[in-house]
């Protein structure tokens, strides 16, 4: 096993979209034969392949770490020399059109800390194998556009492993002698290998029932641990309300008898949509009052939406190779944040989805590892995971949608699944079938799949009293990236709407396509200067900087009917203020403080939106701001804007606090938003520095029977040095430290905490016995919070950097695509003083001399430098 794995890891190769070229073999059907073991699997696999096109290539069947204990074409086995290994890949000579290929190897789940292929996680095997992890189950030409139809048969202890699950149906299973068991699943769907899975272990089932809009009843299953039966309820509801949103809003409806979810420990990201078999991270499924907050609710609801959608986004229509991955990705994306504002609070769910794609995909957008929606080339597929891929990919699909409007938008896509149905295809499918369905050019428009970067827009507005007229004048640059030195000009739709400051109001919303370099719009009727609301809903992932007064936006923030532009109004206001503070001026904390006063006391607003509103920007997001990041600056602005807000309002924030204390624990809209309320309420009177602040946390902390209120409290506490913070934390270890979700919060909250000593404190976590580098979970609540702490992580000793650098050096021996996803913050160096700079690029030329060093770390860490 070892000399063949070290044969995969020959020098990186760049894989380019330029050279897609159709697959030479087809393998129409597949049976997998599985006899299942933790220590050794034996897996025997019968390829039915067929001449791709009149050429006389030999089969490449692609693996990773396998070798070949038999291999037999047409029922004869073959002599060593009839067959070759070629950087892992099988290679056989064929003389026909077509034949059949059997192949016979081992696995040892137990020793596969990738989590790539077939693992073990806590009892059970499972699989995961997008991107490319079905390499290193069996010989398989392992790429989107080869599809198959797939029969697998599992045969295992029956006590260790009472249930065996695969894609598709059910078809037959039986008692074996020795206390051994079997089952076969048939998957009728012609699916490529990345949707392949199975899982066998000691599992209970929450079990339902859907019927579809036809009539056709579908067995509903989700796998977890006998204990965790009692947290399944609400990815049950999330499911069925998933798959009636499905039919409902894009006529999509299920395709088996069956569905099954099966909740593991040890997941290297969300969930994986595998046909028929989603298998999901435990945290995306599992969740209770006692120990997931609101946000993890949310998150359970929007993955198993997100995985469910997928079934026709991804798996009806898959993709023709991994440069398309964002016509899965961001269109499903799309369709999760959608479902997830019918379910709750559109307005609440616009603005968080645009906080996370400026916190992940700006950055990344503005970095040495920006790439377009669909990138041109790429080392290792799994780096390409990216929010650009998924959060920016959906941003298109939702400007697509804008453009078309709803009834053109749902004509598309039918014409889109029904063109497509049973195909890899491309993004270039996805546009044309949106052209076609919806009557529209999107020539200009396809410039977002092909540059990176995020286009800024500036918006200055002048108004002509004797004409009474405005003009609005729009330029938009969009920056160089890595290989895009120049960019053309994009088609980027702005929502705008101009208010009279007398009034209140404006004549409408309107749609303006801004297509060139600079553009004016001049509108008619206006006596008076009004005031600019843009991009409006968000409806472009530009960034826009325009010449608006603090007063201009003190007016929207107060009176825009949009609620994404009412709250970026009030962000913009933070902003300024804060920038302007770091950058020496004096600080008008005044005009902030009566823009939250307003928000706070409006009783027409919705709580959740008015805790979105109120809440200063991230230190992150100010850092974007600067032309040089200074964190101890940020920290030090932000912090004491926060404690003249906390001052300046203190009875408010008491009443506040005191009035949204529930009496019952409820998940209605009404009861998040209220407890969202409730604990901004709480961290602004903690800021204050009322003497009483750390007793009242500490109460909330105490009396919550949520754990939306008890983290809260706990991160509160966690910020400042008091004896409460220590009894805070000892308390909710003891309480939680046998559940290992939720002792990840316990861990994520010292790492993100504004805690002068967190670098410390997370080097001696990172020695905690409860701390490992075999969970991807634990991995993140510490190191990958860590990394998010921006005044932290950035200490100016460049312990934090060398932290980092020594947990993926550590990790990529373990698991090389989680290791690989905490490089990206060590690349941002040039956003940072020439000080921090190079200790960041340092820590990243020390982690590339590491002998050995997966093709995942040297392809971030490499391209972070250059
Ligand atoms: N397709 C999965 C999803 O639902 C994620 C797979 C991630 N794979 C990876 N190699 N990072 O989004
Ligand atoms: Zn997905």
């Amino acid at each position: 096993m070892a000399d063949i794995q070290s044969t995969t890891a020959a020098a990186p190769l760049i894989i380019r979209r330029s050279d897609y070229r159709p697959p030479d073999w087809l393998v129409p059907e597949i049976t997998l034969d599985f006899d299942l073991d933790a220590a050794a699997t034996r897996v025997h696999a019968t390829l039915s392949v067929v001449r791709n096109g009149g050429q006389d290539r030999p089969l490449r069947l692609d693996g990773d770490g396998l070798l070949p204990l038999e291999v037999k074409v047409d029922g004869r086995a073959l002599g060593p020399d009839e067959w070759a290994l070629d950087g892992g890949a099988l290679v056989i000579a064929l003389p026909g059109q077509a034949h059949v290929v059997e192949t016979r190897v081992e696995l040892a789940p137990e020793g596969n800390s990738k989590l790539m292929g077939l693992y073990a996680s806590s009892g059970l095997l499972c699989t995961q194998c997008e991107a490319e992890g079905f390499r290193r189950i069996t010989f398989f030409p392992d790429r989107p556009d080869v599809l198959s139809r797939y029969t697998v048969r599992m045969e295992a202890d029956k006590a260790r492993y009472p249930v065996l699950l695969a894609n598709g149906d059910p078809v037959g299973q039986g008692d074996l002698p020795g206390g051994r068991h079997w089952a076969r699943w048939n998957d009728p769907f012609p699916k490529p290998c990345y949707l392949f899975a199975l899982v066998a272990g000691d599992l209970a089932c929450n079990a339902d029932r859907f019927v579809t809009m036809s009539g056709q009843e579908v067995a509903l299953g989700i796998w977890v641990k006998k204990a965790d039966l009692p947290r399944t309820a609400h990815a049950m509801k999330a499911l069925k309300d998933s798959m009636a949103w499905d039919e409902r809003v894009y006529g999509r409806e299920y395709d088996l008898d069956v569905f099954n979810i099966v909740a593991v420990a040890d997941f290297n990201f969300g969930a994986m949509e595998n046909k028929g078999l989603n298998i999901f991270n435990s945290r995306y499924i599992l969740a209770d009052p006692e120990t997931a907050t609101d946000l993890d609710y949310d998150g359970v609801e929007g993955v198993v939406a997100h995985e469910y959608f997928h079934n026709w986004s991804g798996n009806r229509i898959t993709c023709r190779d991994w440069f398309q991955l964002s016509l899965k990705e961001g269109f499903t994306v799309f369709r999760d944040q959608s479902f997830s504002a019918d379910m709750g609070s559109r307005a609440v769910k616009r603005i968080e989805d645009v906080r996370i794609l400026r916190a992940a995909q700006f950055q990344e957008d503005s970095g040495p590892l920006a790439h377009p929606v669909r990138p041109e080339s790429y080392m290792e597929i799994s780096n390409f995971y990216t929010a650009t891929i998924y959060n920016k990919g959906a941003e298109l699909i939702r400007m697509i949608a804008l453009m078309l409007g709803p009834e053109r938008f749902r004509a598309s896509t039918d014409l889109y699944f029904e063109r497509h149905d049973g195909e890899a295809a491309t993004c270039e499918d996805f546009v044309r079938a949106m052209e076609d369905g919806g009557g529209v050019d999107l020539a200009q428009f396809r410039l977002w799949y092909e540059q990176a970067g995020t286009p800024r827009v500036r918006a200055l507005l002048n108004h002509d009293a004797d004409a009474g007229t405005a003009e609005l004048v729009l330029e938009q640059t969009v920056p160089p990236t890595p290989g895009q030195p120049d960019k053309k000009p994009m088609a980027i739709p702005l929502r705008v709407a101009l208010f009279d400051p007398q009034s209140g109001q404006h004549r409408g919303d309107q749609l303006l396509m801004l297509t060139e370099a600079k553009q004016a719009f001049t509108f008619t009727g206006f006596a008076q200067p009004p005031v600019l609301s843009i991009n409006r809903g968000f409806s472009a992932p530009v960034i826009v900087e325009s010449n608006r007064s603090q007063a201009d936006l003190a007016f929207l923030s107060a009176r825009d009917d949009d609620p994404f532009a009412r709250y970026e109004a009030m962000q913009q206001l933070m902003v300024n203020v804060l920038v302007g503070s770091i950058g020496g001026q004096p600080v008008d904390e005044a005009a902030v403080v009566a823009a939250i006063r307003h928000t706070a006391t409006d009783p027409q607003l919705d709580p959740a939106f008015v805790a979105e509103a109120i809440r200063l920007p991230s230190e992150a997001y100010l850092g974007d701001q600067m032309a040089v990041v200074d964190p101890d600056a940020i920290h030090a602005a932000r912090e004491a804007l926060q404690r003249r807000i906390g001052e300046a309002l203190e009875p408010l924030w008491r009443d506040i606090h005191a009035r949204t204390k529930a009496n019952a624990f409820s998940l209605s809209p009404a009861a998040k938003g209220a407890r969202k309320l409730r604990n901004i309420a709480l961290h602004y009177l903690v800021a204050s520095g009322a003497q009483d602040g750390p007793e009242i946390a500490f109460g909330q902390f105490h009396e919550a029977d949520n754990m939306t209120e008890r983290q809260a409290a706990l991160a509160t506490l966690a910020n400042g040095a008091s004896d409460a913070r220590e009894a805070a934390l000892d308390i909710f270890y003891n309480r939680y430290r046998d559940d290992a979700l939720t002792l990840d919060k316990w861990f994520q909250t010292q790492a993100f905490a504004f805690h002068p000593d967190t670098v410390q404190l997370v080097a001696e976590l990172r020695e905690h016995k409860d701390f490992t580098l075999t969970n991807p979970n634990r991995v993140r609540s510490l190191f990958g919070a860590f990394a998010g702490n921006q005044w932290a992580f950035h200490d100016k000793s460049g312990k934090g950097y060398r932290l980092v650098a020594d947990c993926i050096i550590a990790l990529d021996k373990i698991n090389p695509q989680t290791a690989a996803r905490l490089v990206p913050p060590l690349g941002r160096w040039r956003r940072f003083d020439e000080g921090r700079a190079a200790m960041m690029r340092a820590e990243l030329e020390r982690i590339l001399t590491e002998p050995g060093l997966s093709r995942d770390v040297t392809e971030q860490a490499g391209k972070s430098l250059e």
